[in-house]
C-alpha cells in the first residue's frame, strides 16, 4: 500500500487530489452533534493542501436512495471543514455534474473543495459493477490521484471506495493507515489479558466478530440491547427487551464454545428496566427500576447494565493490556440510561494497557459524555469497518489500495 508520505514526495503541486474520506457525522437538525470524522481527515487534506495540491474532498452521509436528498446535504460538512481548516472550501451541489466540474476548476493550488453526497447518484452503492463502474469513470474525470482516507467506509464496495482507486494513481491517507496499524496490534502479538467489551443493539451485527474473538480474546463483557438474547438464551425472561428469537441458537453455541475454550463470556448480573422508552429528544427523568438480570419484569424492558455489573465488568477491564469496546452498554443518550456506558470508559480510561474504542457510537458516546480522547489509545473513526477488519475479512476498501 503507497501512502500519502510517497505522493508528497513525488510532488502533488498543481495536481487535482481525490480525498476519499468518511464525513458521514452525526446531524440533529442540520447541527453536527461530533466532528470526530471531520477532524480525523484534517491531517491528509491539510498535507496535501500545503503541499499545493487541488483538493477534492468526497464523502457519503448517511443513506439517501441514490437521488438528491436536502436532509443528506454534505453542506454542513464542507462547512466544518472550513471552520476546522481556517480557511474558504468551496462546495459543489453535485458530485459529477456541471457543479463538480465548475468547483474543481476554480480551485487554486493549495486550495479545497468538497463534493456532494456521494450517495446521490445511484451509481456509488449500485451492486452492478458496470453502473458502479460508469458512476467512477465520471470520480475519475476529476482528478489525477486518488488518496483513500475513509476508514469508516473501506468495508463497503462503493464506487468511490472500490472502483475509483483502479483508475487513478491511489494511496493511503494518514487516517486510514493509522486505524489499519492499530487495528494489526489487536490481531498480531496482542498483549493479554486481551479484553473485549461488545454492547449495541443488534447482536446479529455483532455476531462474526464474536466468533472470531473468541478465538483470540481472554474475556468478553457484553452489554447493550444485543445482551437480552444472550439472558433468553440462559433461559431467562426478558420481558418486552430487545430480542433476536432467530439468533437464540448462534449465542447459545457461542457461551458453550466460550467455556470449552476457557474464555471468561460475561453478561449483566443486574439491568436498569423500565415500562417505557426514555424520551431522547426532552431527556425527560424515567421511571425505572433495578433488577437482577434473571428477575426482568415481563412488561418492562432492560435499558442498561445495572450497578453490580458496571463493577464486575470494570473489575475485569483493570487488568486488561489490550481492550477493544465496541457499542454502548445502554441508552446512553437519555441520562438515566448511561451510567454503564460511562463506567465502561471509566475503566478504559483508568486502564494501563492498550485501550481502542471502535467507532460508531462508542466514539461519538465517548465524545458526548464529556471524555477526554487522548485518555483513550485510539478512537476509531469506523464502527462496521473496524468490526470487519476483526472479523478477518478483506476490506473492498483497503484491498482497492493495495495493488
Ligand atoms: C459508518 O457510519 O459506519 C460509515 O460511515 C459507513 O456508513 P454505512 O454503514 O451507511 O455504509
Amino acid at each position: 500500500m503507497k501512502t500519502i508520505d510517497e505522493l508528497l514526495a513525488d510532488g502533488v503541486s498543481g495536481k487535482r487530489v481525490f480525498v476519499r474520506a468518511d464525513l458521514n457525522v452525526p446531524l440533529a437538525d442540520g447541527t453536527i452533534t461530533d466532528d470526530g470524522r471531520i477532524r480525523a481527515v484534517l491531517p491528509t487534506v491539510k498535507a496535501l493542501a500545503d503541499a499545493g495540491a487541488k483538493v477534492i474532498v468526497a464523502s457519503h452521509l448517511g443513506r439517501p436512495k441514490g437521488a438528491p436528498d436536502p436532509a443528506f446535504s454534505l453542506l454542513p460538512a464542507a462547512e466544518r471543514l472550513g471552520e476546522l481548516l481556517g480557511a474558504p472550501v468551496a462546495f459543489a451541489q453535485d458530485t459529477v455534474g456541471p457543479a463538480a466540474h465548475e468547483a474543481v476548476d476554480g480551485l487554486q493550488p493549495g486550495q479545497v473543495a468538497v463534493i456532494e453526497n456521494l450517495r446521490f447518484n445511484p451509481g456509488e452503492t449500485s451492486k452492478d459493477d458496470a453502473e458502479r463502474g460508469e458512476f467512477a469513470d465520471r470520480l475519475a474525470a476529476l482528478a489525477d490521484v486518488y488518496v483513500g482516507d475513509g476508514f469508516g467506509a473501506v468495508h463497503r464496495r462503493h464506487a468511490s471506495v472500490y472502483d475509483l482507486p483502479a483508475r487513478l494513481p491511489h494511496y493511503a491517507g494518514y487516517l486510514i493507515a493509522t486505524e489499519v496499524g492499530v487495528l494489526k496490534k489487536l490481531t498480531e502479538d496482542v498483549k493479554r489479558p486481551y479484553v473485549v467489551a461488545l454492547g449495541g443493539a443488534k447482536v446479529s451485527d455483532k455476531l462474526a466478530v464474536i466468533d472470531q474473538l473468541l478465538g483470540k480474546a481472554d474475556r468478553l463483557l457484553i452489554g447493550g440491547g444485543m445482551a437480552y438474547t444472550f439472558l433468553r438464551a440462559k433461559g431467562y425472561e426478558v420481558g418486552i427487551s430487545l430480542l433476536q428469537e432467530d439468533q437464540i441458537p448462534a449465542v447459545t453455541e457461542y457461551m458453550e464454545r466460550a467455556e470449552k475454550l476457557g474464555v471468561e463470556l460475561l453478561l449483566p448480573v443486574d439491568v436498569l428496566v423500565s415500562r417505557q422508552f426514555p424520551d431522547l429528544k426532552t431527556k425527560a427523568p424515567s421511571q425505572y427500576d433495578t433488577v437482577d438480570a434473571d428477575k426482568i419484569p415481563a412488561d418492562q424492558e432492560g435499558l442498561d447494565i445495572g450497578p453490580k455489573t458496571r463493577e464486575l465488568y470494570a473489575s475485569k477491564l483493570a487488568d486488561a493490556e489490550t481492550v477493544f469496546w465496541n457499542g454502548p452498554m445502554g441508552v446512553f443518550e437519555h441520562p438515566d440510561f448511561a451510567e454503564g456506558t460511562k463506567a465502561v470508559a471509566q475503566a478504559l480510561v483508568d486502564s494501563n494497557g492498550f485501550t481502542v474504542v471502535g467507532g460508531g457510537d462508542s466514539a461519538a458516546a465517548v465524545r458526548t459524555l464529556g471524555f477526554d480522547e487522548n485518555a483513550f489509545g485510539h478512537i476509531s473513526t469506523g464502527g462496521g469497518a473496524s468490526l470487519e477488519y476483526l472479523e478477518g475479512k478483506t476490506l473492498p476498501g483497503l484491498a482497492a489500495l493495495e495493488d
